[in-house]
């Protein structure tokens, strides 16, 4: 549990105010431009968009506040994901990034500041669990981790 980053990221998360209308059909929209390999896999964008940007910031303030059920959220995701492909450590990390970026770029001014460190501390966190459980399930790509 990280009392400071949950603190922060609660904050964060209500500068945001109604600027976050729209932000899982952004989030789609520049992960797979990032992404153009994965493009064929987004078969319903429209359905799993929202579902998945939900679950992403519930994971991440989940971390923050040490509950118990994150370990099995992130097995339970990278399970979901199997139906569509093995996707790397790498992966959840660009898409992590990506939500925090678009957080703060759509708050501006009124994102606090190291809030976005705070995110960034727990989903960096939540990386290494992914690494953790691909390891042991076999499904991780081969790569190494970001430094
Ligand atoms: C913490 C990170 C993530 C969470 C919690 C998450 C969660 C979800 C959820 C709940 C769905 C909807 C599934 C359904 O409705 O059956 C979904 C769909 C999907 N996710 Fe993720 N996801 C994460 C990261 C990623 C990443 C990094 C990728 C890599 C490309 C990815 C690829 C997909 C694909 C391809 C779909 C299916 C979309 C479609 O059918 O159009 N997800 N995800």
């Amino acid at each position: 549990m990280n009392t400071d980053d949950q603190n922060l990221m609660e904050a964060s998360l209500l500068t945001l105010a109604d600027r976050d209308h729209g932000m899982p059909q952004e989030l789609f929209e520049k992960f797979i431009a990032d992404h153009p390999q994965y493009a064929p896999l987004f078969l319903n964008p429209e359905a799993a968009r929202d579902r998945m940007t939900r679950e992403t910031l519930e994971v991440m303030l989940g971390q923050a506040a040490g509950e118990w059920w994150v370990d099995h959220t992130v097995v339970n995701f990278i399970d979901l994901h199997k139906n569509y492909a093995d996707f790397s450590p790498q992966d959840y990390a660009a898409w992590f990034a990506l939500v925090i970026n678009t957080m703060a770029a759509r708050a501006g001014d009124s994102w606090p500041e190291k809030a976005s460190a705070a995110w960034q501390r727990q989903a960096d966190m939540l990386v290494e669990k992914v690494a953790a459980t691909e390891a042991v399930t076999g499904t991780a790509q081969q790569q190494p981790l970001p430094s």
